[in-house]
């Protein structure tokens, strides 16, 4: 089946009104969004429309039983001024599976990304190409049934809208090892991406600001023994010269950037471990001097440093920023690959 665009110019262009230097995370957005419906068992033709509000209804099913899921994807621009998106067939895949896991319809491929690249086209001025800055992209699908009752809706709404953004974490982080609250409980929606697992997530980490902790450090929902990710990313350990990243144990997400460090590390030729990894190997590594570094991996937060580790009321302070190698080395991977300054080995960027 073939989804015709239709688009939709906007007549005023909010681009002047941006300070490409100092770009706050997730709080301007570009001129157009794109919107596709869901009806009758199928995808309907997508628009291009200029960014507006969209009218829903009080009882739509989204707003009360959380059938909702998204993505979050980057833009970026090369030195020739090249538009390119990176990995976005892998965020497609992952929508796909949150959908399934929610019982909502499946995105075609056609679809997503030929809707994806004819906006990302249309705002490409809005990339922005200052250091640490990107164009965000938030593919999103919500239920829209008009009804009261719990049942998967029966019509949907996928939009794509776009914000240039800076850094979401403007500086190294301090993260806390929580052993009383779980973001996810096994058999759940952990490996999906879908709101309700943010929402649930913020009471814990409002509780860890008041700390002084920007992030939590999940731990399983069973032992509250074993650490899967970091609200906003996956997290990595680097203890002695090994690369050690919790599995995908259908708690956490699948992340893109996760998979990116992985494949980077080991193309290398280090030596990179998916496994479970426990509070005592970390607490364990910490008092040997072995543990190197620890880093968050995510789109929004691409690689965020961590400096501390909270833990039952200590804080665990890590090696300084400058000595580590290891995550020097792949944020500058990630950052060249995705500038299109260095070699771009895997085919992950998606030039338009
Ligand atoms: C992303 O990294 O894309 C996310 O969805 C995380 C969110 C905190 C912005």
């Amino acid at each position: 089946m073939t989804y015709e665009i239709t688009v939709q110019a906007s007549k005023n262009s909010k681009i002047n009104q941006v300070d490409f230097h100092n770009i706050p995370f997730g709080k301007i957005f570009t001129d157009h969004m794109l919107l596709c419906e869901y009806a009758d068992g199928d995808w309907k033709s997508a628009e291009i429309l200029p960014f507006q509000n969209i009218s829903v209804s009080p009882a739509m099913s989204a707003l009360h039983y959380g059938q909702e899921i998204f993505e979050g994807m980057k833009a970026y621009k090369n030195p020739e001024g090249k538009a390119g998106i990176f990995r976005p067939e892998m965020n497609h895949r992952r929508m796909n599976r949150s959908a399934h896991r929610m019982c909502m319809p499946e995105i075609p491929e056609e679809l997503f990304i030929n809707g994806l690249n004819e906006l990302i086209r249309m705002d490409s001025a809005w990339i922005p190409t200052t250091e640490g800055a990107s164009l965000y992209i938030r593919p999103f699908m919500v239920a829209t049934d008009e009804f009261v009752g719990i049942r998967p809706s029966e019509t949907y709404k996928f939009i794509i809208f776009c914000s240039p953004v800076g850094a979401y974490y403007t500086e190294p982080i301090k993260v806390k090892i929580e052993e009383h609250y779980t973001r996810a409980a096994r058999g759940g929606v952990g490996s999906a991406k879908n709101a309700g697992n943010y929402g649930a997530s913020l009471y814990p980490a409002a509780l860890a600001a008041k700390e002084g902790f920007k992030q939590i450090l999940w731990t399983d929902d069973v032992e509250h023994r074993w650490i899967e990710e970091s609200g906003t990313m996956n997290v990595f350990f680097v203890i002695g010269d090994k690369i050690i990243t919790p599995s995908l144990d259908g708690n956490i997400l699948d992340g893109v950037t996760r998979d990116s460090v992985i494949t980077l590390f080991s193309d290398k030729g280090a030596t990179v471990e998916e496994r479970p990894i426990s509070i005592e190997e970390v607490l364990t590594a910490h008092q040997n001097g072995e543990l190197k570094e620890a880093f968050g991996a995510g789109t929004a937060a691409t690689i965020a440093q961590i400096t501390d580790i909270g833990y039952q009321g200590s804080l665990l302070s890590l090696h300084p920023i400058a000595a580590r190698k290891y995550s020097t080395w792949v944020l500058e991977q990630l950052e060249g690959i995705k500038r299109g300054t260095l070699e771009d080995k895997f085919s992950w960027m998606h030039w338009l």
